[in-house]
């Protein structure tokens, strides 16, 4: 892990504002006319910087994976930009966004699961090479495919292995092998280890973590798991509702967790956490549904601390420490 300065450093990954809303339709489809909108990101902004490890957690639902789609511009945001490297990458033509696509690769909770059955791990490995023409002969392909599979600790022998051969942890090294394989900047990780054993998810985690400092990668990790979260995150973005409700450095996020949010979230699991010697929060009620957002504070409707003022503004983000943001009326 690099501990990137924040400041003074031009983000690879610029975030400004996302919102991106799902239409809803009736039994009748599109044709019964559009029911609603479920808000599944809502107004979401963070950087991330080079070598830097950028986390976002939160609950099942809260907007997480639709975040890192549109990030990566699998999907189009309602509104919103992205930059990478400066360019909005929903301003760029076709032809503009081919060198982007190469930088900027996703890594998602079972890669090789989904493959053709039939298609050798090395072909699909070689792939990209051959979409972004990066090198034209086959042989050289097949050295270069090689030389990744030794990188994420497979074999040469591999490349000639068909996907259902190979355990979990062993796909998804595939899985960064593939991403790995036209020289990324930044890789979205989307639960790339919530599907593994424990012990496997430390060594794929170990593994990110070599390859982060051996390319100078950097990487949006996305998840629900807070341990996981916090071993491998220089900063970490908490959501809720689709919204980025507080976020901070690691370090200062568990020392001091400001959001009730974060403190309940936190004070759940099993652990040394300091919020775990404080008193146990226990959070009223089920997530609201994204199609019918509370007004105000999201959270407000959970919320051990709620006024009246939660129930109708929404709170805006305070820096209350270096780098450490909170939305709350709390704080202000
Ligand atoms: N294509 C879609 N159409 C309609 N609703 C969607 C679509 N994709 C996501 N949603 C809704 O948007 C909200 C956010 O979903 P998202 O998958 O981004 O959450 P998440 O944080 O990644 O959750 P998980 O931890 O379960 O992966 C959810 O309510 C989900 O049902
Ligand atoms: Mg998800």
């Amino acid at each position: 892990m690099t501990l990137q300065s924040t400041s003074g450093n031009e983000p690879i990954l610029d975030v400004q504002g996302i919102k991106k809303y799902f239409p809803v339709t009736g039994p009748l489809g599109r044709l019964g006319g559009i029911k609603g909108q479920v808000k599944a990101v809502n107004d979401v902004s963070f950087k991330v910087f080079k070598g830097e490890t950028y986390g976002l957690v939160g609950e099942s639902g809260s907007g997480k994976s639709t975040t890192g789609r549109t990030a990566m511009n699998l999907i189009k945001p309602t509104a919103g930009k992205v930059f990478y490297k400066n360019k909005n990458i929903f301003d760029l033509s076709k032809k503009e966004l081919r060198p982007v696509r190469k930088e900027l690769q996703m890594v998602f909770q079972d890669p090789f699961s989904s493959l053709n059955p039939r298609i050798r791990v090395g072909d699909t490995l070689e792939e990209p090479l051959v979409i972004h023409s990066l090198l034209a002969n086959k042989n050289e392909r097949r050295e270069r495919v090689f030389e990744i599979l030794d990188k994420v600790g497979m074999q040469a022998e591999h490349y000639y292995r068909f996907p259902h051969e190979f355990s979990g942890g062993q796909r998804q090294r595939l899985g960064l092998a593939r991403a790995l394989i036209s020289n990324p900047e930044i890789i979205i990780c989307d639960e790339p280890v919530s599907a593994l054993d424990v012990s496997i998810q430390s060594q794929v985690i170990n593994l990110l973590q070599q390859l982060q400092d051996e390319f100078q990668l950097s990487y949006l990790f996305i998840t629900h798991d807070i341990s996981v979260v916090r071993h491998i995150s220089d900063r970490i973005g908490v959501m809720y509702l689709g919204k980025i409700v507080e976020e901070a450095p690691t370090e200062s996020l568990f020392e001091t967790p400001l959001h009730p949010y974060t403190q309940a979230l936190f004070s759940a699991v099993p652990g040394k956490h300091r919020a775990q010697k404080r008193e146990r929060i226990v959070l009223k009620g089920e997530i609201p549904s994204p199609l019918n957002p509370p007004t105000g504070c999201m959270f407000h409707t959970r919320c051990p601390f709620a006024k009246d003022i939660c129930r109708t503004e929404i709170p805006q983000k305070r820096e209350m420490a270096p780098n450490h943001y909170v939305a709350c009326h709390l704080y202000e």
